[in-house]
């Protein structure tokens, strides 16, 4: 039997819980009763339950019997037997537990967060994080997604504070000096959705969305920065119940903000959870990057309602029925809410970071067996968001949205207050839209990788057999008329890393959607084809000027053009949109990465991109600075930042540090990110200097700068900062009236290249000074940072004992990605050893990923190094 799974012989309908939370002591008194559903007689009861004591435990049939049990606890497999004298026959019992627990500083399970009001008085909140399995922290429970009941919760607490939970007040008294606040029984729904919060809480007035009260929740005084975050969920939740064709499945949603959080935001049904940087915001002092990442998340959770809360996957492999959906639909609201955002095209760097991971041998595909709550940890990850999403885009855009909203709305409606498994999805899909859903679609989500879609021209003929992706044959010739595709999996490495085994479904066809967009005699016209075999053959008209694979830039693969089709492409950039001009730069840089294409046609390639205005074509353009960055070695490196000058200066020139009238937000987001990439990887001392100028004018009324260039300006200063700056940065760090100023001030503080103060912030990461929920992430800042990540790799290795200790599961296995940044072959040889010695094992094949990624990195550095050097040096 697996370890990980419980018998269904006994399954509970509801849990009639009652949970008192201290404080002061960081402890919890709990008292349940489950009502279960015995299906076979039995002398045993199993479920789930870690860090719990339990000290009595009974179980009563209807007519009034009752059994005591015998408790055994098995930390190791965070399970509970109960064992009773006689057999519990078939039928309904009602079992009662009564458990003690702590309320922990790992942020998950029922745990404490901390926080400082203006007058610097320290305040504790006690907060619920129970995805994946931490419910069993909170309480004794069958901790399994499919095993959905009814909640009824009752919290005892201090009657000068205020308690949420999923579903409304429905009483609320003091007895012996304590409140008593008693919440509405919830939908069927999992455990992992439960949700409580205690603490000082102050909620704004509720925004009535079709008959739900929505709020927005948070520590006293940050009212003021709730409104934008409200606007989106109100915005978001109107616009599922029509998408959905279904309700809201709650009786209220509060949005609260959680001063320690380890994730961005949790979808619990009706009160949602949040750090703060990812629900509070002063709209008028914000970036565009920052406002954009509260739309998102809140977009996010408030999709996860239905997809996830109303209709929940059966188990942990079949988690991106629940997390595509909500990232996919977060795209539909935020781009419906502000069009002028163009959400989808800045969603290109979503799928490109699944692009990524996607092309390693150690990926796996996005349907993937879990058994250990570690393995289900660690499918959060950019496979089940980013490809999930990516591939429901590219079904949408060929099915035709109606079509596939229609089949959305059957598969809610047939599977509500239950769990599916993927085919669920394929059968309402299929009726809906009458095509082999199951056809095209399970090798997209059944199966490791994605295509290399290869475009050449070709006169006639097919050709031999095929080839190798590592060892392309020569350029084909023009010779006229025929467009040939062909596809193979693309892979960055030509071979297996050590310990990767090749995929055993190497040589099967995707069927990938394409859409192709041939210009011929100055018009264009797509032709849309499901292309199936290895090769397809598309004629081409007379006139042929152009083509263009994936057109639209909705296709979850990479194009590779011949030499001829890229120079005709690049010729006419002006003619693509954004998000295929950013498909042409990454697909390009990914065959740089490949070894496909030699480094330095990319790099000219990059040339004519000097006139480029889109921010997401200009975040990869630096982001492959940034990797060369990491590469090159430190005496090339002035030469590295003069290719950075080069390639950014003029668009920078042309757009100057202050926004003209009339100009969109994006365009200001670009003008901060462009200033920032200057002043950093190019480390221009000119511009280093006047934002010198702009922070010494600006110090007392930062509102007199764009938002966008303001946050430039403290990133530029962080790098270029000496102890007096870090110290004022560190300074404003403490003392940051919204969280998105402290996050600037912590980053910028993270950038300052004096070894001395590197070695400060390392320190700053384990003593308390940074939050649990930051901590990691500034580590894996330094990892990948030229100027930390030597100190930064010792500080890890030295101290991996205290940051497990210390920091939340989740982020220190994000911090371990910093060490992609590790490009030299004796780092690389360090950190396996350090892995496998320490027999650290992150979950799933995620360490296995991180140090492919570093083989590849490394590799780019081995092959290129050279090249790079002469390229610069010209
Ligand atoms: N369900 C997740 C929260 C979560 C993440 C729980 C990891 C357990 C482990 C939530 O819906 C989510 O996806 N949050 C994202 C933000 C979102 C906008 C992508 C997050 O926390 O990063
Ligand atoms: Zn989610």
């Amino acid at each position: 039997m697996d370890p990980y799974r419980l018998p269904r012989n006994v399954v509970p309908t509801r849990y009639d819980l009652r949970l008192e939370p201290d404080l002061q002591t960081f402890t919890f008194a709990g008292e349940e009763t489950v009502t279960l559903a015995v299906r076979e007689a039995t002398r045993e009861i199993l479920l789930n339950a870690v860090e719990l004591s339990i000290e009595r435990a009974e179980i009563a049939e209807g007519s009034g019997r009752t059994l005591s049990a015998a408790v055994a606890l098995d930390e190791a497999s965070e399970r509970c037997r109960l064992t009773f004298a006689e057999p519990i026959a078939p039928g309904t019992w009602r079992l009662r537990l009564v458990f003690r627990g702590t309320l922990n500083d790992k942020l998950h399970g029922f745990y404490r967060s901390t926080y400082k009001d203006a007058a610097g008085r320290a305040h504790t909140l006690a907060a619920t994080q129970f995805e994946a399995t931490d419910a069993r922290r909170a309480f004794p429970c069958w901790d399994e997604p499919a095993l959905k009941a009814v909640f009824a919760s009752t919290l005892v607490i201090d009657p000068a504070l205020v308690a949420l939970s999923n579903t409304a007040v429905t009483q609320e008294r003091v007895e012996k000096g304590r409140k008593v606040v008693r919440f509405a029984d919830t939908i069927p729904m999992s455990t992992y959705l439960v949700a409580f919060v205690v603490g000082e809480l102050e909620a704004t007035e509720a925004v009535s969305v079709g008959g739900t009260p929505l709020r927005v929740v948070c520590t006293p005084g940050k009212q003021r920065l709730a409104a934008f975050g409200q606007a989106i969920g109100a915005y978001s939740l109107k616009l599922y119940e029509d998408y959905y064709g279904q309700p809201y499945p709650g009786d209220k949603l509060d949005l609260v903000a959680i001063p320690d959080f380890a994730a961005g935001a949790m979808e619990n049904l009706g009160a949602i959870t949040f750090r703060e940087t990812a629900l509070l915001v002063d709209e008028s002092a914000a970036t565009h990057a920052e406002l954009e990442r509260v739309a998102d998340v809140v977009a996010h959770e408030n999709a996860h309602m239905w997809f996830g809360d109303l209709v929940t996957m059966s188990w942990w492999n079949g988690l991106w029925l629940n997390e595509a959906f909500a990232t996919f639909l977060e795209m539909v609201a935020v781009d419906a809410w502000k069009p002028e955002w163009q959400r989808w095209t800045t969603f290109g760097v979503s799928r490109s970071a699944a692009l990524l991971v996607d092309g390693l041998h150690s990926t796996r595909p996005i349907e993937y067996p879990v058994a250990a709550p570690k393995d289900a940890d660690a499918m959060f990850d950019v496979l089940t968001y980013e490809k999930g999403a990516s591939v429901l885009r590219m079904m949408e855009q060929y099915l035709g949205a109606d079509v596939f909203r229609a089949g959305v709305r059957f598969y809610l409606e047939r599977h509500k207050f239950a769990n599916t498994e993927t085919g669920d999805l394929w059968s309402a899909l299929g009726e809906a839209s009458r095509q082999p859903i199951p056809a095209i679609m399970d090798g997209w989500v059944f199966r490791a990788g994605y295509p290399l879609v290869s475009a050449r021209l070709d006169a006639h003929k097919p050709d031999a057999p095929a080839k190798d992706l590592h060892k392309p044959d020569a350029p084909a010739k023009e010779r006229g008329c025929e467009l040939v595709l062909t596809q193979q999996r693309f892979t960055y490495l030509p071979q297996p890393p050590a310990g990767e085994k090749p995929s055993a479904d190497a040589g099967t066809e995707w069927q990938v959607p394409l859409q192709v967009r041939v210009t011929a005699g100055g018009q264009d016209s797509v032709r849309r084809l499901l292309l199936k075999e290895r090769e397809a053959r598309l004629p081409l008209p007379a006139g042929f000027e152009a083509v263009l694979v994936n057109e639209g830039g909705h296709g979850f693969y990479r194009v590779y053009y011949a030499p001829d089709l890229l120079l005709r492409l690049l010729g006419r950039l002006d003619a693509l949109a954004a998000i295929e001009r950013f498909n042409l730069v990454n697909d390009a840089w990914a065959a740089v990465l490949a070894g496909l294409m030699p480094l330095t046609d990319y790099l000219d390639l990059t040339a004519r991109f000097r006139g480029e205005r889109d921010k997401n074509v200009w975040a990869v353009l630096t982001g492959s600075f940034a990797s060369l960055n990491r590469i090159i070695d430190d005496a090339d490196r002035p030469r590295l930042e003069a290719l950075v000058r080069d390639r950014v200066g003029p668009v920078v020139a042309a757009l100057g540090w202050e926004p003209k009238p009339g100009e969109d937000e994006v365009t200001r987001q670009l003008r901060g990110d462009l200033l920032r990439a200057l002043g950093v990887l190019g480390n221009v001392p000119g511009v280093q200097a006047r934002a010198a100028e702009v922070y010494a004018a600006h110090q007392s009324d930062p509102s007199a700068v764009d938002a966008n260039v303001w946050a430039a300006v403290i990133a530029i200063l962080g790098h270029a900062a000496d102890e007096r700056r870090h110290d004022d940065f560190l300074g404003r760090f403490k003392s940051a009236k919204t969280p998105q100023e402290e996050q600037r001030y912590l980053y910028a503080v993270a950038a300052c290249r004096v070894p001395a103060l590197v070695e400060q912030t390392l320190r700053r990461t384990l003593n308390g000074e940074f939050r649990t929920q930051d901590a990691p992430f500034v580590v894996r800042t330094l990892l990948s940072s030229v100027h930390g990540r030597a100190a930064a790799w010792r500080f890890v290795q030295e101290k991996w004992d205290e940051m497990n200790r210390q920091y939340p599961a989740t982020g220190l296995r994000r911090m371990c990605e910093g060490v992609t940044g590790l490009a030299t072959p004796e780092w690389e040889g360090q950190v396996h050893r350090f892995f496998a010695e320490r027999k650290i094992d992150l979950g799933g094949k995620t360490l296995r990923q991180y140090l492919e990624q570093l083989r590849i990195a490394v590799a780019l550095r081995e092959r290129e190094g050279a090249n790079l050097r002469r390229y610069l040096a010209k």
